[in-house]
């Protein structure tokens, strides 16, 4: 493999540096690019950029591999409890039982919120969507906990707004949603494991014991393990981006869950479902939707296909489709969208246009079914998937935090007007 690379400009020839990664990934190091040769890069999208080096998430777009910290993302989705999978992205090994007992205890006595928070669910409106409930509520938790608003002060302090943020954001969540529903707040039930407290939350009704169905715990534990982190995904890089200029990790979660609720990132799970349905009630007709996808003069997509770095296929769903037959099975539910999804799915695999893009279902194609079957509303997908992201999200902001990367600040190069005379109102 090359150690350096050569870049001629104006007839002078430069030496870039390489960097090989522990699993042979090169990037060309630019670091010092415009002090040697006045140039930039330009990369819209970011396609060719590597933002950080990160010793938290490996992913092979071509070979579909996804490993957290080098644990397989099968193993883990298989073997593994949700906070065990915290616990790993965020401190970088597997706990031992003492470490995760003490992480549990940790976040189920911080799942409370602080009461005058209730006050402001009460300003918005009941059909608000609750993923900008979330960001407002996540983003004004630096006001009941100012420590966190000097990220650099303490490890300690740094580990309680961790501790604070994996135990309040359900709560928060489940509190968004019965908000909208205009019923009273179920309190946290610290008796619980992560997923059945959160359950309980969204599903106790006052005059009822609530039972957990653990096939219901079983199957939101996985899918919040496959959700844990991308690497630097939309949501994961602004996480990073905002957390690069020392703001809390509130606010840089909070700014998270914002790029993430747009429909070509973490919003598809909604899209998805919304598409399935629009085709169910259509008809059922496939073939008609795949070519309303592949037509260029239609702005429809194939919502839950294709994305930035799987070319091949995405590990998490194929193991999303296995659950999702399971769930269904196991709950005894006969949904006519999984049908629906299954034909849309054959049908794209099959067709030239989606192979030659290669566009295959992403980890959000079947999602939203299995949210469905386990009574999660619509609008809450996306929160779902936030809640299942937070880890990665605390991962990627705190070992930057401690690499002390720079405030991210990238160039651009300006194509408005050059520089003219203002004319006053009356010469224009
Ligand atoms: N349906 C139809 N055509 C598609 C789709 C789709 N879902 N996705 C991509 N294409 C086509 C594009 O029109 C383009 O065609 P062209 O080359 O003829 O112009 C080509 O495939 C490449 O697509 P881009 O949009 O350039 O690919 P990019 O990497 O920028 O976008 C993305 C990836 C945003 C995921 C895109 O595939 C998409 O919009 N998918 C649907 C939304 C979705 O499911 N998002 C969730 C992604 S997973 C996640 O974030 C958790």
């Amino acid at each position: 493999m090359a150690d350096q690379a050569t870049l001629k400009l104006e007839g002078k020839e430069f030496n870039l540096p390489v960097i090989i990664g522990t699993e042979d990934e090169k990037a060309i190091d630019i670091n010092n690019l415009r002090d040697q040769t006045g140039y930039v890069t330009l990369d819209s999208g970011y396609k060719n950029t590597g933002a950080t080096q990160s010793a938290i998430t490996f992913l092979d777009g071509e070979l579909g591999i996804l490993r957290y910290r080098g644990y397989s993302i099968e193993d883990l989705a298989e073997k593994a409890t949700f906070l065990e999978v915290a616990y790993l992205l965020i401190y970088g090994e597997l706990p031992n039982q003492p470490e995760l007992a003490k992480f549990e205890y940790d976040i189920k006595h911080r799942t409370m919120v602080n009461e005058d928070m209730r006050k402001i669910y009460d300003g918005f409106p009941v059909n608000a969507h609750p993923m900008g409930v979330m960001a407002a509520l996540f983003s004004a938790l630096t006001a009941f906990y100012p420590e966190s608003l000097d990220p650099n002060r303490s490890p300690e302090k740094v580990n309680l707004t961790i501790l604070r943020s994996m135990a309040k954001l359900p709560t928060l969540a489940a509190w968004a949603y019965k908000n909208s529903q205009g019923h009273p707040l179920n309190y946290p039930k610290n008796g619980l494991d992560y997923c059945s407290n959160f359950l309980h939350m969204m599903f106790a009704l006052p005059a009822e014991e609530y039972k957990v169905d653990p096939v219901v715990a079983d199957a939101l534990n996985k899918l919040l393990i496959l959700h844990a982190d991308h690497e630097q995904n939309c949501s994961t890089s602004t996480v990073r981006l905002v957390g690069s200029s020392k703001a809390s990790l509130y606010s840089a979660v909070s700014a998270g869950i914002c790029a993430l609720w747009g429909p070509l990132h973490g919003g598809a799970n909604q899209e998805v479902i919304e598409m399935l349905e629009k085709i169910h009630a259509d008809g059922g007709n496939v073939q008609k939707w795949i070519e309303k996808a592949k037509d260029k003069n239609d702005n429809f997509r194939l919502m839950g296909f294709g994305h930035r770095v799987y070319k091949n296929f995405d590990p998490r769903a194929k193991i999303i489709k296995k659950a999702c037959d399971d769930v269904l099975k196991k709950l005894g539910i006969n949904d006519p969208t999984l049908e629906i999804a299954q034909k849309l799915e054959e049908a794209a695999l099959t067709d030239p246009y989606f192979i030659e893009r290669k566009l295959y279902p992403n980890v959000d194609f079947y999602s939203g079914i299995i949210y469905r079957a386990i009574g999660i509303p619509t609008n809450m997908f996306t929160v779902m998937f936030a809640m299942g992201r937070l880890p990665g999200w605390i991962a990627q902001w705190k070992e930057s935090r401690e690499n002390a990367e720079p405030i991210g600040r990238p160039r651009q190069i300006y194509t408005g007007p050059k520089l003219r005379p203002f004319k006053s109102m009356n010469q224009r």
